[in-house]
């Protein structure tokens, strides 16, 4: 049996002749990610390599080869403000690399290691707007497949701090080309699975629905929704019985949380109704919900989120929270009630500095700077007047 040997790289080291590793910045299930960069265009890219087991055989590791160039491509078909741009996929030797955007950031996954939950409405924000990406990819046919906090990146520093985006549809592949029987090579999170999933059936829009839900449960409550077991079986037919935790922290995102999370596919709202539920959450009220969608995260005094700066020491791990009550088949949504009757909380999210300043601004200066400048050229008329005198 002919045996794929695992390349080894390190710093320094020249992808496909053009983009040269700076240092690593993570490892997933299906390789490791490298800040480095593109020689030719000198820019900074993300660059992921794709990596099988070793004990693959030729044909089975080149039929991966050939999956991972070919989602490498889909994703590039995608191009939206808040999901990472997928540039190229190279081929070296054997290893395919993805080369994406790089956004100097912390993974939500991250952050809950520096804050134990996340305020609703940030969840909210997050939530929507990464909705919003994937409402995209699956109007383009492609499901996420992996929608988890790892996933989820929030810029941590520059001035696209606090920008949200969802990286990874490197297991994704195109509803179209889906091939029953290859879903044992698929790796993917089972703490975020849908049930369906968990049962063997093949991701759908409606499973990234409800692994986005279960990501946000994840940021409000502190852990997964089917909580945290060493062994993953166990995990999985938990989530095969779609017995979540009942949320108890999410305040006013539970019941569209709860939507997300409804053990049947077809009872889930749709991507963009999630999308328009998570931020209406945040408006409070029927008025435009772009806001929502465009505005980096801010806390209420205009400064990017403590958890998502740059510098936030990354806390030790602290005991998992034990919930006492289990939710057995949560109670699905009455099919008559339309979606857009979710209760609506009184909006708190901050608004942008450039919002705010637009209101309080007069032909594009702050009002305490005209206010200042009116005083002066006041003093400045008097003087003259007095010296004239
Ligand atoms: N485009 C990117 N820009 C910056 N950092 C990234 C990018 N993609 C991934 N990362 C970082 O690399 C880490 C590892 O990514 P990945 O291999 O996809 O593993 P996982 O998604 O399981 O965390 C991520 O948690 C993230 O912090
Ligand atoms: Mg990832």
């Amino acid at each position: 049996m002919a045996q794929q040997e695992h390349r080894i790289v390190g710093p320094d080291h020249l992808v496909a002749g053009r983009h040269r590793l700076r240092s690593k910045l993570g490892g997933g299930g299906m390789g490791s990610v490298w800040l480095a960069h593109d020689t030719l265009l000198d820019r900074e890219v993300a660059i992921k390599q794709i990596t099988f087991p070793a004990d693959l055989t030729a044909e089975a590791a080149a039929t991966l080869r050939a999956r991972a160039m070919r989602e490498g491509r889909l994703a590039a078909r995608l191009s939206h403000p808040h999901s990472i741009a997928m540039y190229d996929v190279v081929l070296e030797g054997d290893d395919p690399w993805l080369v994406m955007e790089y956004m100097p950031s912390r993974s939500l996954a991250q952050a809950l290691n520096v804050t134990e939950t996340l305020p609703p409405l940030q969840v909210a924000q997050i939530g929507a707007q990464v909705a919003d990406a994937l409402a995209d990819a699956h109007t383009a046919g492609i499901v996420h497949r992996d929608v988890k906090p790892g996933n989820i990146l929030i810029a941590d520093r520059g001035p696209d701090a606090g920008t949200v985006k969802i990286s990874d549809f490197g297991i994704s592949r195109a509803k179209d080309e889906s091939q029953p029987g290859q879903n044992s090579v698929i790796t993917g999170t089972p703490a975020y699975f849908a049930p369906e999933v968990a049962r063997g059936g093949d991701p759908t829009d409606a499973s990234d629905v409800f692994s986005l839900g279960a990501t946000l449960y994840t940021a409000a409550e502190g852990q997964p929704p089917f909580g945290i077991d060493e062994d993953p079986i166990a995990l999985l037919h938990r989530v095969a019985k779609a017995e979540i935790m009942r949320p108890s922290r999410s305040g006013e995102i539970t019941d569209v949380l709860l939507r997300m999370l409804e053990p049947d596919p077809a009872r889930r709202p749709t991507m963009t109704q999630a999308r328009d539920l998570l931020a209406r959450c945040v408006t409070g009220d029927d008025s435009s919900i772009s806001y929502v969608l465009d505005a980096p995260l801010r806390e209420s005094d205009g400064t990017v989120p403590f958890w998502a700066r740059r510098g936030a020491s990354n806390r030790p791990a602290r005991p998992a929270r034990r919930l006492s009550s289990t939710a057995s088949g949560l109670p699905a949504a009455p099919q008559s009630v339309p979606l857009q009757s979710v209760p609506r909380p009184s909006p708190r999210l901050p608004q942008p500095p450039a919002f705010e300043s637009k209101k309080n601004t007069v032909a594009g200066l702050p009002v305490p700077l005209i206010v200042a400048l009116a005083v002066a050229a006041v003093l400045i008329v008097i003087l003259v007047v007095a010296i004239a005198l």
